[in-house]
């Protein structure tokens, strides 16, 4: 029995749940449904937004009227805590890990108009972006303003509840549908998503595995994390969830050269997509993952999706990400 904690009502929920039709290289006898979580807004579009309902929520309940948070330049969830701020009034401020870009675009160019406060933080200076925080929120403190800092993606024992929520919106989607998906994949970057399906799955009997591909890091990673993060928020929030009943699997082999660098084939595998089904991947996060999805469905019983005769593939939006990258798609 799940005891929610506070929330705030900030994405677009439902999001509709869809057939991918037409799209050349799936198998014959495997149908693939998306659930459009890159509907969960305009701006705010994504999977952020599920999880910051949570963690803002309680920044509110601590009287907090400013959040601290970090990411890549282009973070989606930067962007995402930054609008949200916007909208209810906090004060944001961002620890971008990179350079300055010399042009604001995608992501970063929605967090200057939201009116964020911005920190680029170098490379070298990235390990200690938590003492950065610790220093932020004393700047804030004296100037009697009192901020809540969220880490890396939202993705901490509080923004798990975003997709343990989910994962009871999708129990009704799959009734709704009378869908009988063998597997629930989606794409794992800090883990937080991951892990609130995982458990979510479990509260709410989910048919079919949850699998997540990784667009960093590797599948030890992503068990340590999740382990860790379900571990934290089973302590924190006093839940009977059965530790040893979590089974992580993440499906190495499509990050290519690295977090936020994509192949030409995952390039090809986004535009593929946009045309025959109006549905937008981007290069970070989703077209990694969709990408490894179609590659491991086409290896049939000897690929990582053994079994599947239906998909279930969580579209976390991501849509900002993909006009930085735009010299990598190819068009006749
Ligand atoms: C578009 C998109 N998809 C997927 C993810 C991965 O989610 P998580 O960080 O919860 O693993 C992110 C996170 O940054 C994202 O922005």
């Amino acid at each position: 029995m799940i005891s929610w904690p506070p929330r705030l009502s900030l994405a677009q929920l439902p999001t509709p749940v869809t057939r991918v039709e037409r799209f050349p290289d799936l198998p014959d006898g495997v149908e693939v449904w998306i659930k459009r979580d890159d509907l969960t807004g305009t701006e705010v579009s994504g999977n952020k937004v599920r999880k910051l309902e949570f963690n803002l929520a309680e920044a509110q309940q601590q009287g907090c009227n400013a959040v601290i948070t970090c990411g890549g330049v282009q973070s989606n969830h930067c962007r995402a805590t930054a609008l949200l701020g916007a909208r209810l009034g906090m004060k944001v401020h961002l620890l971008l890990r990179g350079e300055q870009p010399q042009i604001p675009q995608g992501n970063l160019l929605l967090d200057q108009l939201a009116g964020a406060q911005i920190t680029f933080v170098s490379e070298q200076q990235w390990p200690q972006h938590e003492a950065m925080v610790r220093e932020l929120q004393e700047k804030f403190a004296a100037q009697n303003d009192k901020a809540y800092y969220i880490p890396v993606g939202a993705s901490d024992e509080v923004g798990l509840w975003g997709y343990i929520a989910a994962s009871e919106e999708i129990a009704h989607d799959i009734d709704r549908l009378s869908l009988q998906p063998d597997y629930i994949v989606v794409a794992t970057g800090s883990g937080g998503t991951q892990s609130g399906l995982l458990v979510g799955a479990k509260e709410f009997s989910l048919p079919g595995q949850v699998v997540a591909f990784n667009v960093s890091d590797n599948a030890a990673y992503f068990k340590k994390k999740v382990e860790t993060d379900v571990a934290l928020w089973k302590q924190r929030y006093k839940t009977d969830f059965d530790l040893e009943s979590l089974t992580v699997k993440t499906i190495e082999g499509y990050l290519g050269p690295g977090y936020g660098v994509a192949t030409p084939e995952i390039f090809a595998t986004i535009k593929q997509l946009a045309s025959s089904n109006g549905i937008i991947l981007d290069p970070v996060y989703t077209g990694k993952a969709f990408h490894g999805m179609v590659q491991e469905l086409k290896k049939g019983d000897q690929g990582e999706l053994p079994g599947a005769k239906q998909v279930l593939f969580v579209h976390t939006g991501g849509l900002f990400g993909v006009f930085p990258q735009h010299e990598h798609f190819k068009f006749d």
